[in-house]
């Protein structure tokens, strides 16, 4: 039988078949200061004539969404904006973005800004193009978790931040109010056309932002490399067919090779990227490292760090974050909400492939001569404990307002998200989830 190395083996669960293969899908990008000025030819080569370009009011005065209107019209394009995208975008703000589309009868998107206006355009796509009861693609048991039926009108990406990769995903994540819960919409439709990565964007982050978007990638390209592998993922969908094989099908050989390459870019810029906002060169590879990271966990799936996030995230009493991001209301920014959870995670999940967890050391440049495998989860997470003190980070979940008694809500709350949390190469309760949440409290 085929093995290319011993993670994928096909140990499978007792009783039941692994699933042998693995699938990739990724989209067309482009990389390169200067490259949103090809707005334009792109939409062309796209057949667009008339399109809705998606952006929020905090990216709306920056110079990208200028670039990318200028470019358009350039080309003979018909250009409406809609900037009311939510930063935190909800049923309410999808429905909203939605309708717009479906009433300014487009033959195609474009998104510039973060990974929420990505999000948003994908799902206003969506709802334009395949007209559904809402709940209807959303994830089940939340949504009914229909598939998508066929392909979406054409869309271009701009991202105007380094982290969530959402550009080269196909992945729409949002707040379902009514049940305050997180959740989305996945499909291989949702993955946008075209992504236009433009690295000049980063010169205007602040370094908060640098720092929380980062650390996401790096969680992205972490979680990607240590996820349960795809051999020992049950082969029982309802209905199995390759075609149709979840996105999220765990640790490959190709998720393998960007993880690789993502943390190495992260692990070499990171800090600097940070305290040096002249430093194009590290926040260009930054930028890149984050495309990379996307496409990997898009094909991979995330675990435990992201999977616990959405309870950081959702229970957030009066944190806001210093440094560039809205005042308005209590947030965690993502990136946070992920890392800090991080340490914790590894220092559980390292039993499971202790040998990943040291190569994630090593890639994001530990020194890990004298480290013996079976260190390798704690191994990492004292490199991912020094790399947020140089970047100034908080030093846990206490920093933003949790205490070890939040721990059960927390993970009352992160449990429901199995989709991820079963990505994880541990099993997981309810109990595991709230131990790791007191361990992620303080970490110096
Ligand atoms: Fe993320």
């Amino acid at each position: 039988m085929y093995r290319c190395c011993r993670y994928y083996g096909l140990e499978g669960v007792a009783g039941h078949e692994g699933d042998a293969a693995f699938s990739v899908e990724v989209n067309h990008f482009t990389f390169g200061p200067g490259c949103l000025r090809e707005a334009g030819s792109h939409a062309r080569s796209l057949g667009m004539h008339r399109v809705a370009l998606y952006t929020d009011k905090q990216v709306r005065d920056l110079p990208y969404v200028a670039t990318v209107k200028r470019s358009l019209e350039a080309a003979g394009i018909d250009v409406a904006i809609y900037w009311e995208c939510e930063v935190e975008p909800t049923d309410r703000s999808f429905k909203a973005a939605a309708a717009f589309a479906q009433e300014g009868r487009f033959d195609g998107f474009v998104s510039v800004g973060g990974g929420s206006v990505i999000d948003t355009a994908k799902a206003a796509n969506l709802y334009a193009s395949h007209p559904d009861d809402f709940l209807a693609y959303v994830n089940a048991p939340i949504g009914q978790g229909k598939p998508v039926p066929g392909p979406l009108k054409p869309h271009i990406a701009c991202p105007t931040t380094c982290g969530t990769g959402s550009e080269v995903t196909g992945i729409a994540i949002f707040d379902l109010l009514e049940q305050q819960c997180k959740t989305g919409i996945l499909s291989r439709h949702l993955l946008p056309s075209r992504a236009l990565v433009d690295p000049d964007v980063t010169h205007t982050l602040t370094p908060a932002i640098v720092a929380a978007n980062g650390f996401d990638a790096l969680s992205h390209a972490l979680e990607s490399y240590t996820a349960r592998p795809h051999s020992a993922k049950v082969k029982n969908y309802e209905g199995f067919d390759g075609a149709r094989r979840p996105m999220n099908q765990g640790a490959n050989l190709w998720s393998d090779m960007g993880a690789r390459e993502a943390l190495r870019l992260i692990g070499q810029n990171l800090v600097r990227a940070v305290n040096d906002p002249d430093d194009a060169q590290a926040r260009g590879s930054i930028m890149y490292a984050a495309l990379v990271a996307g496409m990997t966990f898009s094909n991979a799936g995330c675990h435990l760090p992201h999977g616990m996030s959405y309870a950081v995230s959702g229970l957030v009493r009066d944190f806001k974050a210093p440094g560039g991001y809205p005042q308005d209301a209590p947030m965690v920014p993502h990136g946070m909400s992920v890392v800090l959870n991080a340490p914790s995670v590894y220092r559980f999940t390292g039993e499971a492939a202790p040998e990943r967890h040291l190569e994630g050391a090593a890639f994001l440049g530990a020194d890990v001569r004298d480290a013996r495998p079976e260190d390798g989860g704690e191994v990492v997470a004292a490199k991912l404990i020094e790399m947020m003190q140089a970047v100034r980070f908080p030093n846990g979940l206490n920093a933003v307002g949790y205490s070890e008694a939040d721990a059960e809500a927390l993970a009352e709350r992160a449990f429901p998200q199995q989709r991820v949390i079963q990505n994880a190469p541990r099993e997981v309760t309810k109990t595991t989830l709230a131990e790791l949440f007191r361990g992620a409290m303080r970490y110096w």
